[in-house]
């Protein structure tokens, strides 16, 4: 491994670690959560959230000046180039902050570091399970340690498939419902964590086995995307092409190799939209 990029694993580990330090902290602190919403009801944001992404900016700005950062909660830093492309940390400081307000389980730091299109490294941590999810570009997925590799063949009726897909209004504006309800059906069953990086770790880990979702920022699947392909898995647009690493949002699949085929199948087959134009759901 490259020395350079043998240091940013150690520093995104490191950052992660301390993040989740600090999160459990306040959330042991046994104050009451400050909550908002951003872009609707259902968009949460706590002051824990702009905390701990103020805590990582910092720390990135410190120890890598010349780098670019975009971070959820507003961070936005250009980077110099020296010569190539920017070095930029895309960094989700707690992803699932709905499950987090609720549950306090099942949500995560995010944290990826990457040179113009191309990861370099990606780690997503959970903080409460403490459990560390890492990549290194070429060098492969791990957790807690123990090497990730998802490259055995599997079939959809023997496979776990995540997805929120099934009650967002956009699935049926795309008419893509029924096609859920045949993924749900071809499969051993669907499962909706809430919190897509770490459901798109979760498929690094063979936990599911692939995971849909339709309107991702990157924040949400940039370090993921890199822990699902040096597991072996693919990370596709819902017409199979590479999926781009720039804002505003994008569909994808994460999935075992070897799903792929059938999924795309299955949701390009003829849709329907049924969504009345005036209806007022919350997703
Ligand atoms: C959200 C979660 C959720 C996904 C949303 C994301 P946040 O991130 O990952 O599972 O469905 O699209 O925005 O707001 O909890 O960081
Ligand atoms: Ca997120
Ligand atoms: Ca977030």
């Amino acid at each position: 491994m490259f020395y350079a990029q043998n240091n940013f694993l150690e520093f995104a580990r490191t950052l992660a670690s301390g993040a989740g330090e600090l999160i459990r902290e306040r959330l042991y602190a046994h104050k009451d959560l400050k909550i908002k919403t951003k872009s609707s009801p259902t968009d949460l944001v706590t002051e824990i959230d702009r905390e701990v992404e103020e805590w990582i900016a910092e720390r990135i700005k410190e120890t890598y000046p010349e780098h670019g950062m975009l971070g959820e909660e507003g961070t936005e830093r250009e980077g110099s180039s020296a010569g190539g492309s920017i070095y930029r940390w895309i960094v989700d400081p707690i992803d699932g902050t709905t499950n987090f307000i609720h549950q306090r389980i099942n949500f995560c730091i995010s944290i990826a570091l990457y040179h113009g299109d191309e990861g370099v490294v990606g780690v997503v941590y959970d903080p409460i399970r403490n459990e560390m999810f890492w990549a290194s570009r070429g060098e492969g997925a791990f957790l807690n340690g123990e090497k990730l590799d998802i490259r055995e063949k599997k079939e959809l009726m023997e496979s776990l498939v995540g997805t929120n897909l099934i009650w967002l209004r956009r699935t049926r504006k795309l008419g893509l419902l029924d096609h859920v309800y045949t993924i749900a059906r071809r499969s051993r069953g669907i499962r909706a964590l809430g919190a897509a990086a770490l459901e798109m770790a979760y498929v690094a880990a063979g936990r599911i086995d692939a995971f849909l979702s339709l309107k991702l920022s990157p924040w949400d699947f940039a370090a993921a995307k890199l822990l699902v392909e040096e597991a072996g898995g693919v990370v596709r647009s819902f017409t199979g092409d590479a999926v781009p690493i720039a804002p505003p949002e994008h569909g994808l699949i994460a999935a075992r190799t070897s799903l792929l085929p059938e999924l795309m199948d299955i949701l390009n087959e003829e849709r329907t939209s049924d969504v009345a134009a005036n209806d007022k759901e919350t997703h």
